[in-house]
């Protein structure tokens, strides 16, 4: 996964360590692993992707989220807990809990589970009703663990996987008995035992065994009953990522980063340039809309700063309006041309004609709460809704599920490219007019064998328009024009230099934006 993590001091990665040791000793003392693995999976389970809301932030200590129904029993958790918390005051709840959870699989003999800290707490804890209910089938699952938390059909089956740990306590959840007849140990004998049919003395959850009957999810039970190695694989893969539940954007790439909101484009370069923010986080291009030529121009002026990173994110919007104003009430609504294009078919299915378009989509929902606008909605995120005190009339509300936007991480000084790693490198370039040109550029790419991901052209802006004399048989008018491409290649390989180096000896114009790690994970 191409994420870059908060970084921690010294002081707080010792202290993990030491945690660790304590947590470790607290488990086998008092047989406990099951328990903390509900605590930490319950914590983060309650990620709500569209609100981004809930998630494992620490919130679990609050008496009000472990008088939730489905939390019975994970007071003792927190409990036991808590004196080792004590010791360790420079450590988050949030990184505190998950560390428990990835402890206890490993002292049981499962899979290491990788442990980022860096996760900070939060105040609120989420409302009630986000963990799944144990008497539902597929659907339910489906809706909890996919469109709730983001998370995938296979992650479904390797996490409910945690089911080879424990057992169900009759005065917490209402069932009795554990999965199998070793609940200590961490293996792949759930899947065994559920393949192989109820047995006196082992119990089987409703949604455990709707993990038989779907055509998905069936193959998957299989391939772990038969082997322990893929099961561990996807579990340490999927227990990860509910681990690290949401992180956006910017808390995507830098999850415990302080953030500065910036009207304009113009004012996050301009953040970075002046040192009054370490990185800048700005879309470059989106899978429906296409490229934000704004911010291509923006990188060609800013000369000083470097692409060191980038980002790939879902595009969920919502409809936002000021309290009390339904959907009827609606005629207009105002964003960022993108995302009204983006919106452009539910929109109208809802009845609203008009569209206003504004600069940025925050800007359009700062704008309806600031003048109380009665007829007009914003299409902006449910974070914007949260900060200019809106209502959400209407969640992803985009045309297309397949909306992903492409941001840029920008800092003052370039990365140091590495070979070990998915590299990408943006370079942008113009050329002399005339046939062939763009062809011998490319060719100086095709022929060492680097892949472009990406290839945009923009008129030059400082001598963007040649007007022909007036020889009537000369070529009209000639826009100059720069070329931005994306190479899928590292600037620490010799044949991405020599490339460069090729097209340095015709080109009138090149400069390397970055060199920067490829984003990977799921969008
Ligand atoms: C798939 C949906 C899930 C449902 C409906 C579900 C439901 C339940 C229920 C009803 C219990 C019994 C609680 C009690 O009576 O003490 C339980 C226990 C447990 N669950 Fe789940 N669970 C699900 C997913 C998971 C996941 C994803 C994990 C971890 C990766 C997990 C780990 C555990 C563990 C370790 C216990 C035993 C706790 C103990 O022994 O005290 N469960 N679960």
């Amino acid at each position: 996964m191409a994420k870059a993590y908060p970084t921690v001091s010294e002081d707080y990665l010792k202290a993990v360590d030491k945690a660790k040791r304590k947590l470790r000793g607290l488990i086998a003392e008092k047989n406990c692993a099951p328990l903390m693995l509900r605590l930490a999976w319950h914590s983060a389970g309650t990620f709500d992707v569209t609100t981004k809301t809930g998630g494992p932030f620490g919130t679990m200590k609050c008496p009000a989220e472990l008088a939730h129904g489905a939390n019975a029993g994970l007071d003792i958790a927190v409990r036991l807990l808590e004196p080792i918390k004590e010791q360790f005051p420079i450590l988050s709840y949030a990184d505190f809990y998950q560390l428990a959870g990835v402890v206890a699989v490993e002292v049981t003999g499962g899979p290491d589970v990788p442990f980022h800290p860096g996760r900070e707490d939060k105040p609120e804890p989420p409302p009630e009703g986000r963990l799944p209910d144990a008497t539902q089938g597929c659907d339910h699952l489906r809706q909890v663990f996919s469109t709730q938390m983001g998370l995938s059909d296979q992650d479904i089956v390797a996490l409910s996987g945690g089911h080879t740990l424990g057992r169900c306590h009759k005065d917490r959840s209402g069932f009795e008995g554990a999965w199998t007849a070793n609940p200590l140990i961490f293996d792949n004998s759930y899947f065994k035992e559920l393949l192989s049919g109820e047995k006196e003395g082992l119990l089987q959850l409703p949604s455990d065994k709707a993990l038989l009957s779907d055509p998905s999810f069936r193959p998957l039970v299989e391939k772990y009953a038969a082997d322990e190695d893929a099961f561990f694989a996807d579990y340490a893969e999927a227990h990860l990522k509910l681990s690290e539940l949401g992180e956006a954007a910017a808390k995507k790439a830098y999850p415990s980063c302080h953030t500065v909101p910036c009207e304009y484009f113009e004012t996050a370069f301009q953040a970075v340039e002046s040192c009054v923010a370490d990185r800048a986080v700005l879309p470059l291009e989106n899978s429906l809309g296409g490229s934000i030529h704004r911010n291509y121009d923006l990188l060609l002026r800013h000369r000083k700063l470097h692409i060191v990173g980038e980002v790939r994110l879902a595009v969920r919007h919502c409809l936002l309006a000021n309290q009390g104003i339904k959907i009827e009430n609606l005629r207009s609504a105002m964003s960022h041309p993108q995302a009204l294009a983006q919106c452009e078919q539910t929109l109208t299915k809802l009845g609203i004609e008009h569209r206003e378009a504004v600069d940025d989509t925050a800007g359009a929902a700062k704008l309806i709460a600031e003048q109380r606008l009665q007829d007009t909605g914003a299409v902006a995120s449910s974070l914007a809704a949260e900060l200019y005190g809106l209502n959400i009339l209407a969640e992803n509300i985009q045309d297309d599920t397949d909306n992903v936007t492409r941001f840029m991480m920008l800092a003052r000084e370039p990365i140091i490219p590495r070979t070990d790693k998915p590299f990408k490198t943006s370079i942008v370039f113009s050329l002399e007019e005339g046939p062939g040109q763009l062809f011998k550029a490319l060719a100086v790419f095709a022929l060492r064998k680097i892949n472009l991901t990406k290839m945009e052209s923009r008129p030059h802006k400082e001598r963007p328009l040649r007007v022909a004399d007036d020889n009537c048989s000369a070529p009209l008018k000639h826009f100059d024009y720069l070329f931005y491409v994306d190479l899928e290649a590292s600037m620490a390989d010799p044949n991405t230099q020599n490339a460069l180096g090729n097209l340095k000896e015709f080109a009138t114009f090149l400069r390397v934006l970055g060199s920067y790690p490829t984003d990977v994970s799921e969008a």
